[in-house]
């Protein structure tokens, strides 16, 4: 009888310590998930309050942007989706709230530090902001010169070697902003966004103003640097065609807070403002095209 108390005993001991051994497994995997999350989001923001005086533009606005996805900000008019890009680079300074990019808290950093951080992402405007009296290579040499030391030269083929990359002819570069078609404009600014070899790429309406050939050909643009350079792109964007053609998820800023979902999500989203904006006439001219693009061929051309 006592051997068999005490071998119950045993028993008792053994589960207890498997049970333990499993917890701090299923612990260690659950850790190794969270630093898997924490190492997949490039951006966090949480519970972002911006406001102008008595105008409040953001009320507590959450998002995660995952390293290598093409994320669409959409938004009506005036809701603060240039706000919010401008907040995340640190050019307005929100009223509350918390941004992490690549880890980082953007809000608690010594200038050194955003200087650093800023050397990661490159920026497209939604006005382009090319400088007029530099030439598309000295625009583009501009971020160099402001990191780093290289010689004229080299400084020459990298911008050379950018406005490869995102499909000007290389005659472009001893051209000024002004005698650039709005769609090598927009290439121009794209290439010195691309200067610094970024990790993450902010673009605002970049495909505004194009023809649809070329918004079209600027979308094919994005997904394949962001695909072949492994970029996480932020764009803000009103454009139907390109949420439908290249975003992984998307960020729709409603009621001064976002709602972030993949495009089949919102499709069956109720809230009155995202039902009109992707069942209005715009939205349902933008989803076959997505489709057709992405269905296999059903004909075999003749
Ligand atoms: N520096 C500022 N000072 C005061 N108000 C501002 C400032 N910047 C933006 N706003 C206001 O914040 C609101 C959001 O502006 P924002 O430029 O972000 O809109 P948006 O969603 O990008 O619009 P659009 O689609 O027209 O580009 C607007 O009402 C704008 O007037
Ligand atoms: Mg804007």
């Amino acid at each position: 009888m006592a051997d068999d108390n005490a071998s119950a005993k045993d028993d008792a001991k053994d589960d207890a310590k498997d049970d333990a051994k499993d917890d701090a497994k299923d612990d260690a995997k659950d850790d190794a998930k969270d630093d898997a999350k924490d190492d997949d989001c490039v951006i966090r923001i949480r519970n972002l309050v911006n406001a102008f005086g008595n105008q409040v533009i953001h009320d507590g606005v959450d998002l995660d942007v995952r390293r290598g996805e093409v994320i669409g900000i959409v938004g009506g008019s005036g809701t603060g989706k240039s706000v919010m890009l401008r907040t995340v680079v640190g050019l307005n300074r929100p009223r509350s709230g918390s941004i992490e990019v690549l880890g980082r808290n953007v809000l608690q950093m010594s200038a050194e530090e955003r200087h650093e951080l800023e050397t990661h992402w490159g920026v497209l405007f939604q006005d382009g902001a090319l400088f007029s009296s530099l030439t598309v290579a000295q625009n583009i040499e501009v971020p160099l010169k402001e990191d780093l030391r290289l010689s004229d030269r080299l400084m020459a083929e990298i911008a050379a070697c950018k406005i490869g990359i995102v499909g000007l002819p290389a005659d472009a570069a001893d051209k000024f902003p002004a005698q650039l078609s709005g769609g090598m404009r927009k290439r121009a600014g794209l290439a010195r966004a691309l200067a610094l070899d970024p990790d993450i790429l902010f673009l605002d309406e970049p495909t505004a103003g194009l023809d649809p050939i070329g918004a079209a050909a600027f979308d094919q643009l994005i997904k394949d640097l962001q695909s072949s350079l492994g970029l996480t792109v932020f764009l803000v964007t009103h454009d139907l065609d390109s949420l439908f053609a290249i975003c992984d998820r998307v960020a729709v800023l409603v009621d001064q807070k976002m709602r972030v979902a993949t495009l089949e999500e919102h499709l069956r989203d109720d809230h009155p403002w995202i039902h009109a904006y992707f069942h209005g006439p715009r939205g349902r001219a933008a989803q076959p095209a997505e489709r057709a693009s992405r269905a296999p061929a059903l004909i075999e051309p003749v």
